[in-house]
């Protein structure tokens, strides 16, 4: 079977990605750098496949051991590409470290692809490229909007450097996956979402809060234009983001694609409001939430929500899980990391 790199597979998303590759009976090598993960994971991975995945620890800042890598691997097909610095905040603070971590460890990869006679390419990308659309759901064709933080920008960028190497390829198929929120945790509980320090995404944020962790959740806004006033979002279960990487992989591998740059939304197609996540976690949970509204974060756009025609229609995905179904196992990943379950 096929073997794929996959990049920062030790992360949130990319632990679950290695999950249903191993499923569809890929071979994968892993490469972290552990600046944001842990080397436990590889274990929680073993322990849902039964299959420990080749893993690499490399920084791929490092040009030189990147070029070793491929030279030792010179096998893989198809690269699924993680890795990359994630805090819009940190972000603002340190641009070049963003645009450092994030454009030249791309510019590597892409480099070592190009070597090869035939190579598939997954890049995470954000619905952050589309800023506040004017119109929702938000489609592929939605214009990418100014980045808000440099680090939105090393996405945009990323999508177009990508797409500029495609152009001049023929060998490179690619595919950037535009996620909307990736929020939950394997049903197992082996795996899930590890943030360091404070949380800054909601999610995390209340089932640590539930934990007692944290004392309340602020509600960032209640004035915003929406049903309930809090801001509407695209909530999707890692697991389903996790097999649309599959999906887009096979799309590619199997040369389904109808162009060798292509971009995808992933969502649910349905927006909820931050309250209505509070609701969903307070049903599934038992629990009653401490929160409290205040005022609107920075930064914050009112509303997005994908699009998932594209999806659903030209990759074959679709989600199967539902909110309720991440707030549950992300609440049970949560108390299994405390121990107390
Ligand atoms: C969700 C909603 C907050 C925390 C993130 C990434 C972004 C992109 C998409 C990757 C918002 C509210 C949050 C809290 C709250 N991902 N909230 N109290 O802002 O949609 O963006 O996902 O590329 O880069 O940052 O996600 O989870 O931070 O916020 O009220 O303590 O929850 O205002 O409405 P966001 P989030």
């Amino acid at each position: 079977m096929d073997k794929i790199l996959v990049t920062g597979g030790l992360g949130f998303i990319g632990s679950h990605t290695v999950v249903e590759l191993q499923k569809e009976g890929y071979e994968v090598v892993i490469i972290d750098d552990l600046s944001n993960s842990s080397i436990s994971v590889l274990d929680g991975i073993l322990s849902i496949s039964g299959k420990k995945p080749l893993f690499e620890k490399l920084d791929l800042k490092d040009k030189v051991g990147v070029e070793a890598f491929f030279a030792k691997h010179s096998d893989i097909k198809g690269v699924i590409h993680f890795a990359a610095s994630k805090a819009v905040g940190e972000s603002v603070k340190e641009p070049l470290l963003y645009y450092e971590n994030n454009i030249s460890t791309l510019v590597y990869i892409l480099k070592e692809l190009k070597k090869l006679p035939e190579a598939s390419f997954i890049f995470s990308s954000s619905c952050t490229v589309y800023g506040q659309a004017d119109e929702l759901p938000i489609t592929e064709n939605a214009p990418v909007k100014q980045a808000e933080s440099p680090y939105g920008n090393t996405k945009q960028i990323g999508e177009e450097i990508i797409s500029d190497t495609c152009k001049v390829t023929p060998s490179l198929k690619a595919i950037a996956l535009r996620y909307f929120n990736p929020v939950g945790a394997h049903a197992s509980v082996n795996i899930g979402e590890l943030p360091i320090g404070v949380p800054q995404n909601l999610v995390p944020f209340i089932t640590q809060t539930a934990i007692g962790l944290r004392e309340e959740l602020s509600v960032f806004g209640d004035d915003y234009p929406t049903s309930d006033g809090t801001c509407i979002r695209d909530y999707i279960h890692v697991v389903d983001l996790a097999n649309a990487h599959v999906v887009a992989l096979g799309r590619l591998l199997n040369n389904k694609n109808k162009a060798n740059y292509e971009t995808f939304n992933l969502g649910t197609g349905t927006g909820s409001t931050v309250l209505e996540v509070v609701k969903s976690f307070e049903k599934v949970s038992g629990k009653k939430l401490n929160y409290k509204i205040v005022g609107r974060r920075e930064g914050d756009i009112i509303s997005a929500y994908a699009d998932t025609t594209k999806a659903n229609d030209e990759l074959g995905w679709k989600t199967k899980l539902s909110l309720d179904d991440a707030m549950s196992s992300a609440w049970n990943w949560e108390q299994k990391v405390r121990g107390n379950k």
